[in-house]
């Protein structure tokens, strides 16, 4: 007999092109592994990317190159289901009752909203700045339980927790929406820049320098990691030391969130030794995990239909769940169905 799963599990990539392994390790590695012990959603957040300017064909295609990123990162789409935000409508639902439910200064408070509008906050879209209630709803609406992601989500995660409970409270409903836990890993929920060891692997970066994407062939990386940047010294041997050269610190995350061998031994194997080997064999276990990953997500991307299938019957899936919680919802807040 199957197990039952109690727990659910949903995550989101958005689909703004470039995927680089910060979204591989702090997040899509996560969700690989949560699929055999919980229900799992794993979402492509096209209503998300639409907060700041898309040029519509291309995000067609980004959203087909998550899907495929996420299949040949090993989510199986029968165990998991994999959907396109937009086509579940009960996000958008759900998410308008927690613009209702979420106080101005909760929002006034978040930093990517501060990172991303810049200083012409002015010019900035409303949706960015009510970017974290959709969020909340994507998690709510299935009554995730848990959420992997990485440390730059971690605070909408707190928001989606300080929602779920107001609106328990605020309608008497205690316990209708879990208060869902972050699934955070300490050393590679944030993957640094390869040029810039104080600022964050981004899709958005203009140096291609700064990040390794999914789509990098071999000789890529390998170029990539030998003009990443270290420091003037030798691999140093005190873990305290190594906190300080954030480029090398940076590295080492890298190395072993790919290979699995903790920092400590790796830091004993390359202690006093110029950046050479160490960087040489940094290539060769990128280029080893993603070979297979890369050649897959291109051959999918050849199979557009196999892909949408894929989605199409999460989104089915998906539909089913969401609408339920949302004709609780209506039901709770007190708007009048017409029932028949
Ligand atoms: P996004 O590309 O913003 O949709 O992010 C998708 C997922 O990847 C989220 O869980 C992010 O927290 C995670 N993520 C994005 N950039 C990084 C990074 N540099 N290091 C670790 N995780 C990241
Ligand atoms: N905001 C997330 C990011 O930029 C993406 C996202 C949207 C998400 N909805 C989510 C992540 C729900 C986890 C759960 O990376």
């Amino acid at each position: 007999m199957n197990e039952i799963k109690k727990n659910t599990v949903l995550s989101g990539v958005q689909p703004s092109g470039n995927l680089h392994i910060g979204n591989y390790l702090g997040a899509i590695k996560n969700f690989v592994s949560m699929q055999s012990d919980y229900n799992c959603f794993f979402c492509i957040v096209d209503l998300h990317a639409i907060t700041v300017k898309q040029d519509p064909k291309i995000l067609k295609r980004n959203t087909l190159e998550v899907a495929a990123s996420y299949i040949a990162s090993g989510i199986d789409p029968k165990k998991s289901v994999v959907f396109n935000q937009s086509s579940v409508s009960a996000h958008s639902e759900l998410a308008w009752i927690f613009n209702c439910v979420t106080r101005m200064g909760w929002l006034n408070r978040m930093t990517q909203f501060k990172d991303k509008a810049g200083k012409d906050k002015e010019n900035a879209s409303s949706g960015l700045f009510i970017y974290p209630n959709l969020m909340a709803a994507d998690i709510l609406v299935y009554k995730a339980t848990h959420v992997p992601v990485g440390n730059d989500q971690k605070q909408h995660l707190e928001l989606t927790r300080d929602i779920a409970q107001k609106f328990n409270r605020d309608f008497n409903c205690e316990n209708f929406f879990p208060i869902p836990e972050p699934i955070i890993d300490k050393d590679i929920s944030r993957i640094m820049s390869l040029k810039d060891g104080g600022q964050k692997m981004s899709k958005s970066d203009l140096s291609e320098y700064s990040r390794i994407s999914l789509l990098d062939e071999s000789d890529e990386i390998i170029k990539k990691i030998k003009k990443a940047k270290t420091a003037d010294t030798v691999m140093p041997e005190k873990i305290e030391q190594i906190l300080k050269l954030s480029e090398v610190n940076n590295l080492l995350n890298i190395y072993a969130g790919f290979s699995g061998i903790e920092k400590e031994k790796l830091i004993a194997q390359y202690k006093g030794q110029n950046f050479s080997n160490f960087k040489s064999d940094l290539s060769d276990i990128l280029v080893e995990q993603m070979k297979p990953i890369t050649a897959e997500i291109k051959k999918l991307m050849q199979d557009k239909g196999y892909l949408i299938e894929i989605l199409l019957e999460g989104q089915n899936k998906a539909n089913e769940v969401a609408q339920k919680t949302i004709n609780d919802v209506y039901d709770i807040v007190g708007f009048l169905r017409n029932e028949t």
